[in-house]
Order: structure tokens, then C-alpha cells, then sequence
């Protein structure tokens, strides 16, 4: 019997995958605030892992949260070098424990990231496969960053997304794919609100059932 007046803070883990700029950080963010969540971008761990330069696995296993404060890691460039570690075995085992331990925050935690669901947390009580077709995942990078021409342009970004895409999906270790029990939401044409709310409904469903 647990002690009276106690309850054990709430365990429960929102994993949410899906290629670059499909809309999962928008998502996440969204439920995290809705629900009281913690939240982990889990791509900013391969992103700091990524443009530290030198032993890419000696900076994954020496990571500290200060790194994931860098203010060049939402950058074009730091996508790439992250998804080109991000397929080395030992980067990704440096980085599994604490991204473990961080989906078992008390009180609830959403992490979204490429392997979520299939590998860091096959048992999340909830499971979203956030995707969109690569023209329309380019376009809204593209317009984040400004919606410039040069080395920014659309065609740039939309070669860089295909790119990203086949190494992500393609790699022999935690390859990005839905797990058979995720919830696949196509946001090609949907707004980012509707996207949201279709996600905050799941979740609250699966917290109330
Ligand atoms: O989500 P993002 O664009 O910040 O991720 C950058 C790269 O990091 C992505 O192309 C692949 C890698 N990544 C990964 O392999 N596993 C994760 N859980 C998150 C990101």
C-alpha cells in the first residue's frame, strides 16, 4: 500500500518522429505547454554532436546540456552534419541513456526526434509519425529561414530535405521509419493549428483512458 496523500508523480511519454521540418517540433512544443510536459528536441543532441568538430563519438559521450545552447545549431548546415553522425552506432548508444532517462520525467514528457517510438521508447503511451511530402517540408523551412534566393533558395533547401531524408530513412542502425502502433499525421494539407489540435486530442484520449 502507497503512503497516504502520495501518488507517485505521473509517468507517461509522447514520442513523436518524423523527417525534417514536418512539423514535429511545432507539435511537440504545443503539447508540452498544453499538457505540462517536459520537451526534448532530441535532433538538437545529433545537431551540438554534429558541429563540435573533432571525434564525433567523444563529443556524444561528453555532451553537456551547455552545448545544446549553441545559437548555430538551428542552421542548415548543423542539419546536415547532424544527420551524417547521426549514423554512426556508437553516437547514437552515447545518447540513448539520457534520453531514457529524460522520457521518464515525472509528470510527463514529450520527445520528438527520428527513432523515438522505435527505438528510445518502443513503450510510449502515445506514439505520432509527423509527416508532410518534401515540397511542402521545403517550402516551410524555406520561409522560416527567410524565404531567400542563393544558397538558401527553395531548390537548395528542397535538394537538402531529399537529401536528409534518404540518409535518415536510409541508415543501417535506427533507420526513421512509423513504428507498426504510431499515429501517422500527413500535415501536407493541414495548417499547423489543425495539426496540433488532432495531436493534443490523441493525447488527451490516451490520458483519459
Ligand atoms: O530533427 P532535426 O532536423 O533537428 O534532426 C537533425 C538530424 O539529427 C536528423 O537529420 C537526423 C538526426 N536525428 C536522429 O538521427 N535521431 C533523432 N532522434 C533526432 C535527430
Amino acid at each position: 500500500m502507497g503512503m497516504p496523500g502520495k501518488r507517485p508523480a505521473m509517468i507517461f511519454t509522447v514520442a513523436i518522429d518524423g523527417p525534417a521540418a514536418a512539423g514535429k517540433g511545432t507539435i511537440s512544443r504545443a503539447i508540452a505547454e498544453r499538457f505540462g510536459f517536459a520537451h526534448l528536441d532530441t535532433g538538437l543532441l545529433y545537431r551540438a554532436v554534429g558541429v563540435m568538430g573533432g571525434d564525433p563519438v567523444a563529443a556524444a559521450r561528453n555532451l553537456t546540456p551547455h552545448d545544446l545552447t549553441r545559437d548555430d545549431l538551428r542552421s542548415l548546415g548543423a542539419g546536415q552534419a547532424a544527420s551524417r553522425v547521426a549514423t554512426l552506432p556508437a553516437v547514437r548508444a552515447a545518447l540513448t541513456e539520457f534520453q531514457r532517462r529524460f522520457a521518464r520525467s515525472p509528470g510527463g514528457a514529450v520527445l520528438d526526434g527520428r527513432d523515438i517510438g522505435t527505438v528510445i521508447c518502443p513503450q510510449a503511451e502515445v506514439k505520432l509519425y509527423v509527416t508532410a511530402t518534401p515540397e511542402v517540408r521545403a517550402k516551410r523551412r524555406w520561409l522560416e529561414l527567410g524565404g531567400q534566393s542563393g544558397p538558401d533558395s527553395l531548390d537548395a533547401v528542397l535538394a537538402q530535405v531529399i537529401e536528409r531524408d534518404a540518409r535518415d530513412m536510409g541508415r543501417a542502425d535506427a533507420p526513421l521509419r512509423p513504428s507498426d502502433d504510431a499515429l501517422v499525421l500527413d500535415t501536407s494539407s493541414m495548417t499547423i493549428d489543425e495539426a496540433v489540435a488532432k495531436a493534443c486530442d490523441t493525447v488527451a484520449q490516451r490520458l483519459s483512458a
